[in-house]
């Protein structure tokens, strides 16, 4: 492990330690979607792939329930995926033509790797409630997402309606408890696009004032104007 992070829960970081965050920074910034159909091979192979996995494990997670789970879905399961994707939009859609039961079928035979993001919104402590434990899963999902863009591979989040249907939660068994919350792929990127434009931060942050929440960051004692 890197020195600067042995001693990082000792202190601010020392000067010497700033190009750890200027990395960490970098890397943030470098993140972007790359749609799983502009991932192509070579995707990461077994021990990178294990590594990468490793990643997640470093998520917080309150009462360490570990309330998520990475399931791998390998080459030779992808037809499955696809079948279950296809079924998703017959079950809403009875009237989808063939043309559109393939294109959802296709969908799951792209990027190298494949995951998909469970949580569990019942085992363990019941006290800890959903919010909780999709926020430990969105957690662990920005550590892949990061340590992907580190080894240099496209990444993709994507959802959609098939995520809850009656043939995708057969196909991965999930319990009554249990949600698909997104797919994870990972490969090598075949195009990129600019990475997005990203917020400001007083888009993103509001400051509690005795007014009540005011938009911004305000950092002096008494905000007088919002
Ligand atoms: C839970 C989740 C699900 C997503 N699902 C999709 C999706 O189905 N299709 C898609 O094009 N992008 C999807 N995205 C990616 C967002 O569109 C993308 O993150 C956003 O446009 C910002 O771009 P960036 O990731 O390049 O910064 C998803 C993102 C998240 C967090």
């Amino acid at each position: 492990m890197n020195a600067a992070l042995h001693r990082f829960p000792l202190a601010a970081p020392a000067p010497d330690e700033a190009p750890l965050a200027d990395a960490l920074r970098a890397l943030m910034d470098a993140r972007q979607t790359v749609l799983p159909k502009r991932l192509v091979e070579p995707g990461p192979g077994a021990d990178e792939l294990r590594e990468w996995l490793a990643s997640a494990t470093s998520a917080p997670d309150h009462d360490r329930l570990r309330p998520w789970r990475l399931v791998l879905v390998p080459a030779a399961q992808r037809p499955r995926l696809g079948q279950a994707f296809a079924d998703a939009l017959r079950e809403r859609d009875p009237a989808a033509t063939a043309d559109q039961l393939e294109q959802a079928h296709d969908k799951a035979l792209r990027a190298p790797v494949l995951l998909l993001v469970v949580v569990n919104g019942a085992a363990g402590d019941p006290e800890i409630d959903l919010n909780e434990r999709i926020l430990s899963a969105g957690c662990a999902v920005q550590n892949l997402l990061l340590m992907a863009t580190a080894r240099g591979w496209g990444s993709a989040l994507t959802s959609g309606k098939a995520l809850k249907s009656a043939a995708l939660r057969a196909l991965f068994a999930l319990g009554p408890q249990e949600h698909a919350l997104c797919c994870l792929s990972v490969g090598t990127a075949s195009t990129r696009k600019p990475t997005p434009p990203r917020p400001g931060v007083h888009e993103i942050v509001r400051t509690l004032t005795d007014a009540g929440p005011i938009d911004g960051l305000h950092t002096e004692p008494n905000p007088d104007t919002p």
